[in-house]
């Protein structure tokens, strides 16, 4: 019996959606897509990708294309399409920018991927996340934001290098909006299943917090001409597939809450259980004092932006 492959289609085939199209392809998850307005853009690389194919040994097809017909039956689409920022601009500085490209982009994969599972990444990302959901009326499940696990990477990878231990024994998460008031979760946070808080001081885990909240400025501030694209690509993609291989794997993910931490419809950083439908459930957590205010200033910041957003004609 003939059996389809999966299939990914990637919007915007900037640093990071053509990276992000480089390891779901290399991971072997399924057919990518490559669609952006500039063609050129998106057939260049995604020949290029294909053609590394019999070098590393993967069996996806790459395609690049302009036409939004070419993401029909997508089963996942990673929507990276945007300006990302440049040194001294916020995440939100890109708002009205990137409302109207992705309002567009949206448009599409309503039009040709009804079914699909959307994994936004564009900045201010859960401004983005929101405007997606708006265009699209996909159900909650179908539309994910991707921040948190990228936040949680960073951290992760911080932690690692201060304990000087192997990233794979380091676990932690990041609540709330992807911005200044996200909220790192040492409480959460181990090494080898042991709780950070007996591992480092409270000195060094704070200072490794406060590098997490900054991490994409600092990516920005060494790049000058745009922002990070490896860690934020692989972060799409291991969303991805969690989806495309119904891992039911637990990520923070930017979804638009229904009831949880007390908010409607507002799309935050939570813990989520990820698998075949998309989004399977949302993963309430008991918080303490401090970090239930962190969460909710971050969700104070987020709305304001979201009021902002609807103010203007996008
Ligand atoms: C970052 C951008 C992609 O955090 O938001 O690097």
């Amino acid at each position: 019996m003939f059996h389809k492959r999966k299939k990914i289609s990637v919007i915007g085939s900037g640093f990071v959606g053509s990276t992000a199209a480089h390891w779901a392809a290399q991971k072997e998850l399924g057919d990518v897509v490559l669609l952006d307005i500039n063609e050129g853009s998106a057939k260049g690389k995604a020949l290029d990708l294909f053609e590394a194919s019999p070098i590393e040994g993967f069996d996806s097809m790459v395609k690049g294309t302009s036409k939004y017909e070419d993401i029909a039956d997508s089963d996942v689409v990673i929507l990276t399409a945007g300006l990302p920022r440049k040194p001294g601009m916020s995440r939100d500085d890109l708002l009205a920018t990137n409302a109207k490209i992705v309002k567009d982009c949206s448009e599409g994969i309503k039009k040709y991927a009804p079914n699909s599972v959307v994994i936004v990444v564009s900045n201010p990302l859960d401004a983005m996340a929101y405007v997606c959901k708006q265009v699209t009326g996909f159900p909650r499940e179908r539309i994910i934001g991707m921040a948190g696990v990228l936040d949680g990477a960073r951290f992760r990878s911080f932690i690692a290098e201060e304990a000087n231990v192997s990233v794979k024994d380091v676990q932690a998460f990041v609540l709330g909006g992807h911005g200044d008031t996200m909220v790192p979760m040492p409480r959460h946070c181990s090494i080898g299943g042991v709780p950070l808080t007996e591992m480092l001081t409270a000195d060094k885990i704070e200072a490794l917090v406060q590098r997490t909240r900054t991490g994409g400025a600092e990516i920005v501030g060494l790049l000058k001409t745009g922002s990070a694209y490896y860690a934020p690509s692989a972060s799409a993609v291991q969303m991805a597939e969690a989806i495309l291989k119904n891992q039911n794997r637990i990520l923070p993910c930017a979804v638009e809450l229904n009831g949880e931490y007390g908010m409607k419809g507002l799309f935050i950083g939570v813990l989520c259980k990820l698998g075949g439908h998309g989004v399977e459930s949302v993963v309430e957590l008991k918080l303490n004092e401090t970090e239930r205010a962190g969460l909710e200033n971050s969700m104070k910041a987020v709305k304001e932006l979201v009021e902002a957003l609807e103010k203007i004609q996008y």
